[in-house]
């Protein structure tokens, strides 16, 4: 089963199923796997999640901190990711579609910061154990088997004091985007048991209204989570 965010609301389907819905510009229905639908939508042309970071991370502004080193999983065109590096983090961009890490460079290019860009598949490639202040997982929709060892290895990804915010769709009614199905959409308890080895700072879950490229436009609900990963003495640091 497959009912993850191809931002049109899929419906779920399996890998390489040839039954899967048509991308904009398919004439048939191609048998593709799911990086490489990826790869397609982000090859039709326009900027999926625009430019702009997401409101929610910048809204973090005053938590998030300004030097070391961040990652973000499942980055896409770069929005997240550059805005982080404007701020003086050096940051890696980790995601499986080449034409959307293309697209993350040009804007990193014209933003006169450099990011690290890593081409591979999140649900396989293991991140350096503890190295990184900041964990980006925004929107980035699995379903079970694959978001529970993904969210370990951002756990295990975090420094001792690093952060980690995720921005994901919730489970409930559909709205106007994201996917369609449970499957591969989170809720609070979800993410608690996630990520229950970090002390969790910030837990929400509401309606919202997105504007962030074609497809990330109008109401949704979210699920958005800031937790730390304690320091080595125990103490969490939380300037909130
Ligand atoms: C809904 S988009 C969000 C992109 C970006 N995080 C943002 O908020 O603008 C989900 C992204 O996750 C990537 N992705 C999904 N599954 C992945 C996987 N298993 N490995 C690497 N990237 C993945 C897709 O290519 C896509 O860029």
């Amino acid at each position: 089963m497959d009912g993850r965010d191809d931002g049109r609301g899929a419906q779920p389907e399996a890998l390489n199923s040839v039954s899967a819905p048509l991308l904009e510009g398919e004439a048939s229905r191609p048998a593709l796997s799911w990086r490489d639908r990826w790869q397609a939508r982000y090859q039709a042309g326009q900027w999926l999640f625009g430019r702009k970071p997401s409101a929610w991370l910048v809204s973090l502004d005053p938590i998030l901190p300004r030097q070391g080193r961040a990652l973000s999983l499942g980055e896409g065109e770069g929005r997240n990711a550059v805005w982080l590096a404007k701020r003086g983090l050096s940051v890696t961009a980790v995601d499986f579609a080449p034409a959307a890490l293309a697209r993350a460079r040009s804007l990193a290019a014209e933003a006169c910061v450099r990011l690290a860009v890593i081409e591979a598949d999140i649900t396989r490639w293991r991140p350096p154990a503890g190295g990184f202040d900041l964990v980006l997982l925004m929107f980035v929709q699995l379903p079970p088997a694959e978001r529970e060892p993904v969210h370990r290895a951002a756990v295990e990804a975090l420094a001792p004091g690093g952060l980690l915010v995720l921005e994901a769709f919730a489970k409930g009614p559909w709205r106007s985007c994201g996917p369609k199905t449970d499957e591969a959409r989170y809720d609070p308890a979800t993410l608690e048991h996630d990520f229950r080895d970090l002390s969790i700072i910030k837990l929400i879950s509401g309606l919202t209204l997105l504007d962030e490229g074609d497809a990330h436009r109008g109401e949704a609900s979210v699920v958005r989570l800031v937790a730390r990963r304690p320091t080595l003495d125990g103490l969490v640091y939380a300037p909130i």
